[in-house]
């Protein structure tokens, strides 16, 4: 099977975890749209949907789903999002698509977290994926002397990913900085620590708001993870 294939199984079988009449928390990202598709099929069963970006938003109201501020709803039953790392423990590594502030709100919104990835998303120990930490611009350049301190090499986003480009900007108006030659051997002191440092809006290890359980798409079907 296709990488675009393991993301359309683990898609579907998110679809599991709807709960009719609810209101879903949706992330971002390429397996996310194949979840979203998905829902489409039970679109007059769910109440509406809590979106973690500009992107999905558009994506859910594109095929008629009621997209509800975050600030409208108390409690989500269930966050569904796909990671760019998630290790043995359920702790992962997100904001590939940029979207880490909003998806870190929304998940601690909600009850559940699963997260739907294929199998190359499964790694012992964080860091490979360079780490994405959104940041306030003017703290930028003193944030990436600090990753250096540990060992981290951090890279501001370009719009069009190319080194030096016009830096990406958020759905939250702040830049990203991608970090690389990290090993997160301890993601839930590395994400409070990196929390702490000034101009820091958010660090993409999720170890605070971790996944309950992980649709993992391989070639012999989808295997369920639970944390
Ligand atoms: C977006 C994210 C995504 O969930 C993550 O990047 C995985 O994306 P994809 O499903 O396209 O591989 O964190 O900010």
């Amino acid at each position: 099977m296709t990488q675009d294939e393991l993301k359309a199984l683990v898609g579907q079988a998110a679809l599991q975890y709807v709960e009719p009449g609810s209101i879903v928390g949706v992330g971002t990202g390429s397996t996310v749209n194949k979840f979203i598709d998905a829902l489409a099929t039970m679109k007059d069963r769910i109440a509406g949907a809590v979106s973690s970006s500009v992107a999905s938003t558009e994506r859910l109201q594109a095929i008629g789903i009621k997209v509800f501020d975050a600030t409208e709803v108390d409690e989500l039953a269930v966050y569904i999002d796909g990671a760019d790392e998630i290790d043995h423990a359920g702790y992962m590594i997100k904001g590939g698509g940029a979207a880490l502030t909003r998806e870190k709100i929304v998940a601690a919104q909600s009850r559940k977290f699963v997260c739907i990835a294929d199998e190359s998303k499964l790694v012992q120990t964080l860091g490979s994926f360079p780490l994405p930490v959104e940041v306030i611009p003017m703290a930028a350049r003193r944030i990436a002397r600090q990753f250096a301190a540990l060992g981290g090499t951090a890279t501001l986003r370009s719009k069009g990913g190319a080194a030096g480009g016009e830096p990406l900007v958020t759905d939250n108006g702040q830049h990203i900085l991608d970090v690389t030659g990290l090993k997160i051997t301890d993601p839930l002191g590395f994400e409070s620590q990196v929390n702490q440092w000034p101009g820091v809006v958010t660090v993409g290890v999720f170890a605070f708001q971790k996944a309950h359980v992980c649709l993992l798409g391989a070639s012999d079907g989808v295997r369920t993870l639970v944390f």
